[in-house]
């Protein structure tokens, strides 16, 4: 099965293709079979890592990763309003369980959407004002994913709220990984994200991860702990591509982590351009078009989302200036763009009424991603 529940695809459609069942070894077949000298095919490493994977997933719960291999893609900002949406949800309804976000990118710009500072950001006098939030340049996430301990994690960055900041020491994930293939544990060093969700994963109703556009070993280790993945894509060609290379990213997370499924494809930072009627028209329809027909090929009945999130670089930038999610700039108070040119206000404009159409635009495609995941099948 390939990205979830759909039929098998032709073998080698678009590299789509998962190649678990020919990697996997056979465990079932093999259970009660005493181990021979001379036998081929089983690697124990391998079969270890299977069978916690196996242990661990239900445990870890709803964990979905945004992930594309391309970059600018819309992966970080996804990420933060989509977390941030279901922690409100979480705090409206008063929910026991909370909503965790985890940075796994060495430039650490979850922080941008967020609020929270980078430690560069720090005065040099290391004063931070009372309440304001500091990342740790991903040194505690660094730390957890080498010792399978407790992560650092940012407390209270919104109600119900939590965050795993990210940073430059995620570099040395690559050489935990190198220092583990040659003590022979290749494959259980992947699941070193997982076994450091499950130490707290059952304070969180959702774990969402934003991945580095680069960094292979980083996206294995968060694939090989997520139960689904979304694939933002932005409308130049690469942005295919970069789809395919998910699906790479996938056929080798899946060699562990079996239930992985491709929960859906959300079309970024697109011209807002619809006909009389509301139907897609122009770049919008073609790609939503070309995406639907790539992932049919690669036999998922993952769907393409239906809520388009707009190219908005005033809102982006505001955003990210402002280090407020964009519901939240929706509602924030402060002079319009045409009060400052009319000379009645000063200060920096804050675009609101285009925030209000992106934030519709992120509220629905949340409702679309809580309903999706809810259809995956239970661990
Ligand atoms: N609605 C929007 N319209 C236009 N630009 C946007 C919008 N939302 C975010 N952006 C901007 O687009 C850029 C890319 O977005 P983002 O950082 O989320 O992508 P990414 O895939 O995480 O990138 P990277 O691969 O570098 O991590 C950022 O500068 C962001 O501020
Ligand atoms: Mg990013």
């Amino acid at each position: 099965m390939i990205y979830g529940a759909g039929e098998r695809a032709a073998p080698g459609a678009m590299g789509l293709v998962s190649d678990r069942h020919t990697h996997t070894p056979p465990l079932r077949e093999r259970e009660g079979k005493p181990m021979t000298f001379g036998q081929v095919g089983l690697d124990p490493d391998l079969v270890a890592a299977i069978e916690l994977s196996r242990r661990l997933r239900p445990a870890l719960g709803r964990v979905l990763a945004v992930l594309n291999g391309k970059g600018g893609q819309g992966k970080t900002s996804v990420t933060a309003n989509l977390a941030g949406l279901l922690a409100l949800a979480a705090e409206q309804a008063n929910s026991p369980r909370r909503v965790l976000v985890i940075d796994c990118d060495p430039q650490g710009n979850l922080g941008l959407d967020l609020g929270y500072l980078k430690p560069e950001d720090v005065p040099v006098d290391g004063r931070v004002p009372e309440g304001v939030l500091v990342g740790d340049d991903g040194k505690g996430l660094m730390t957890a994913l080498q010792a399978g301990t407790v992560p650092h994690r940012l407390r209270n960055v919104r109600p119900w709220l939590d965050v795993i900041p990210g940073g430059s020491a995620l570099d040395e994930v690559n050489g935990m990984i190198f220092g583990k293939t040659a003590r022979g544990h290749a494959h259980r060093a992947r699941l070193a994200l997982a076994e450091v969700l499950a130490t707290i994963a059952d304070e969180y109703d959702w774990i969402l991860i934003d991945c580095p556009p680069r960094e292979i070993n980083v996206q294995d280790l968060v694939l090989v702990a997520s139960r689904a993945a979304l694939v933002p894509v932005s409308f130049d060609q690469a942005s295919r591509q970069g789809l395919s290379g998910v699906a790479e990213r996938f056929s080798r997370a899946m060699t562990i982590n079996e239930p992985l499924e491709l929960l859906g494809v959300a079309m970024f930072g697109f011209q807002y351009r619809v006909g009389r009627k509301g139907d897609e028209v122009g770049q919008r329809r073609q790609v939503r078009a070309e995406l639907e027909a790539d992932l049919q090929a690669a036999g998922t009945d993952a769907p393409v989302f239906n809520s388009v999130i707009r190219y908005m670089p005033s809102v982006a930038k505001s955003c990210r200036d402002r280090g407020q999610l964009v519901h939240e700039l929706e509602q924030a108070e402060g002079p319009k763009w045409w009060e400052i040119r009319a000379g009645t206000a000063t200060g920096r404009p804050v675009p609101s009424t285009e925030a209000t159409k992106v934030a519709q635009e992120y509220e629905d495609l949340a409702a679309e991603v809580f309903t999706r995941f809810s259809q995956l099948e239970p661990m």
